[in-house]
């Protein structure tokens, strides 16, 4: 069989904060393994620690024990080949929509013809041609949404973490956004960490689910998924895998 290759370790990760309250442990020695390729989803009730979490696995926050391997070497700091969609989008508001998807190759230093040339096609891929010169304000919460995700795309980034981008979307748009997003992981085949509260779209998108406890989150289980795509949601082996996990949850997510 092939060997996997592990794209990230996460080793005995813990978070503690310290406040007006005195220290709060918002993570506690939390290990993973992320492989080359996966579409990976952590589940976890809100406010157990997941942003937390992704934000020490992107290097934008600093652990307080435990280490983080990438591609087998121990990784500390900001890590260049991570792209994020953060769940508070920050779209620029005076920044057009190629524009806001090409700021980090500008930032990158990236001449205007090629970086424009890589930003239509991740508007594209995200279904928004057409849509190159609006506004943020101008777009549905879905639009913009996936504005985040070409954003975050367009960078070339070899793992991309993306912190539960569809939580404010209603159902119909939601639906919409997991099967389009799968498509666009199929075409472009990047590591994938995805982030969600919500079983059902654990159960559809992912290769494997790391289900994370109540705060301080701790790794409860990890779920592979060999159900195969496109995953049938009324199916009675989607169902059942929906009832498995959902017994084993903390609180009512
Ligand atoms: N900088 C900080 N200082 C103190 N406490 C923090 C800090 N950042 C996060 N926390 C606390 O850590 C806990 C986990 O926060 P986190 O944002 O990771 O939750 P989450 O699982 O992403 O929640 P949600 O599903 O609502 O996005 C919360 O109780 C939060 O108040
Ligand atoms: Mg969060």
């Amino acid at each position: 069989m092939e060997q996997l290759k592990k794209r990230m370790e996460v080793k005995n990760i813990t978070k503690t904060f310290f406040g007006k309250k005195g220290y709060f442990t918002a993570i506690k020695e939390v290990s993973l393994d992320v492989y080359d390729g996966e579409f990976l989803v952590i589940l976890g009730p809100g406010r157990c620690g997941k942003t937390v979490l992704l934000n020490i696995m992107s290097g934008l926050e600093e652990q307080t024990a435990g280490s983080i391997f990438y591609n087998g070497k121990e990784w500390k700091g900001l890590n260049p080949e991570i792209g994020m969609v953060f769940q508070k989008l920050a779209l620029m508001p005076f920044k057009t929509v190629i524009e806001n998807v090409e700021l980090g190759l500008k930032f990158g230093g990236m001449e205007k013809e090629k970086r424009r040339e890589i930003a239509r096609y991740y508007i594209e891929l995200v279904g928004l041609k057409g849509f190159e010169d609006y506004y943020p304000k101008q777009l549905s919460g879905g639009m913009q949404q996936r504005v985040g995700i070409a954003r975050a795309y367009a960078v070339n980034p070899k793992l991309l973490i993306m912190d539960e981008p569809f939580g404010k979307l209603d159902a119909q748009t939601r639906y919409q956004m997991q099967e389009d997003l799968l498509k666009i992981w199929e075409k472009e085949r990047r590591t994938v960490i995805f982030v969600t509260n919500n079983i059902e779209e654990a159960c559809y998108l992912g290769d494997r689910i790391i289900l994370l406890s109540d705060c301080p989150a701790k790794v409860k289980e990890v779920y592979p998924i060999d159900l195969p795509r496109p995953r049938d949601m009324v199916s009675k082996e989607f169902l059942d895998l929906r009832t498995i996990i959902s017994d084993n949850t903390d609180l009512s997510i």
